[in-house]
């Protein structure tokens, strides 16, 4: 694990851009294509408005979700509409790369289809694509993706329907699970601001672990590597020799 501490939401927003683009390098070089998977929420806003300029080999770039609110894709709470919105309509990457979730079925049928859309990039023996970045956030209930707090988690399938209320945002969503997250190559959690300071902190207190109360501390990648950006503001609560040991970016 490695953290990074930025002055602020821009600063880090632009590390992130920096981390896509060299990761969809090395990802375009090695195995031919980039598979990638966003989350919604306002942390990535920055960054993925700042994505159309960054050098990126777009036509090689597949897009997925980490998780998805189930309304339609041209609704406000869309993490699909949001990326579309900032980046997608403006960079040269090929429709059928974007592969975004169904989300205006039922949240059980649309889990279902996301898997077999998995499915079709899988990397045998798994059933779904080692992704080769997933950018993931934390609420300030310690959730990632749609993993929250005090909800089951089904260990055995790729995704997952779920059903939580988190501030006004839309409750029926569609997930990607532990065992998805954990076979990726890079993992990105972007943090920002003071209400999740304290959150942090305990997520990244080794000897506090407790995912049932934390999902985010179930993102452990086996093969891969887990990358913290966060700002000065989340990163105030954090013990001082955590903040020396990583460098203030
Ligand atoms: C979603 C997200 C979710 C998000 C966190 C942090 O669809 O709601 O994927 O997991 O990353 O809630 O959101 P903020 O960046 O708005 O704090």
């Amino acid at each position: 694990m490695n953290i990074q501490i930025h002055k602020n939401l821009e600063a880090l927003s632009r590390a992130a851009v920096e981390f896509f683009a060299a990761s969809a390098a090395q990802a375009i070089s090695e195995r031919g294509r980039f598979l990638v998977a966003l989350s919604g929420g306002k942390t990535p806003q920055s960054m993925f408005q700042m994505l159309p300029d960054a050098p990126v080999g777009w036509p090689r770039v597949h897009v997925f979700w980490a998780d998805e609110r189930c309304v339609p894709s041209d609704d406000p709470g869309s993490n699909y509409g949001q990326a579309r919105r900032a980046f997608l309509d403006k960079v040269k990457i090929p429709e059928e790369n974007v592969h975004r979730v169904q989300s205006d079925l039922e949240p059980a049928e649309a889990s279902k289809s996301y898997a077999l859309t998995l499915s079709g990039f899988a990397e045998p023996p798994l059933e779904f694509p080692r992704f080769d970045l997933v950018l993931l956030g934390m609420g300030d209930d310690g959730h990632t993706a749609s993993l929250f707090p005090g909800s089951e988690v089904d260990a055995s399938t790729p995704t997952l329907a779920v059903t939580a209320q988190y501030q006004d945002r839309p409750a029926n969503r569609v997930t990607l699970t532990p065992k998805v997250f954990n076979a990726a190559r890079q993992i990105i959690f972007l943090v920002s601001g003071e209400s999740k300071a304290e959150t942090l902190a305990r997520v990244l207190d080794d000897e506090n672990y407790q995912p049932e109360t934390l999902p985010a501390q179930r993102i452990h990648p086996l093969g891969g590597a887990v990358t913290w950006m966060v700002d000065e503001d989340a990163a105030s609560k954090l013990p001082r020799r955590m903040k020396q040991k990583f460098c203030e970016g």
